[in-house]
């Protein structure tokens, strides 16, 4: 699940910042790079700190072949295709 939208920044690359020492907001900004274009995804990265609602939580690994950070670049996925067509 993608966290920031902007940066195609996932859930685990969050909770692995956190896991790495990240406690702040601006410790996932400098890390990641989470919440540096629009902004929108700086309260749900702050969940996953010290004593936020995700704090802790851990996801479920992927299925072999699943990568979320490749497919939010691939510029053929159809849903791409389908907005350019459109445009
Ligand atoms: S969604 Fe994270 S900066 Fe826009």
């Amino acid at each position: 699940m993608f966290i920031c939208v902007c940066n195609a920044i996932t859930e685990r690359q969050v909770q692995g910042a956190v896991a790495r020492g990240a406690s702040t907001l601006a410790d996932l900004q400098g890390e990641l790079g989470v919440a540096s274009c629009c902004g929108c995804c700086a309260e749900t990265a702050t969940e996953y700190l010290p004593g936020g609602r995700y704090a802790g939580q851990v996801t479920a690994p992927q299925t072999e072949g699943t990568r979320v950070s490749d497919a939010a670049n691939d510029a053929t996925a159809p849903l791409v295709e389908v907005l350019i067509r459109r445009a």
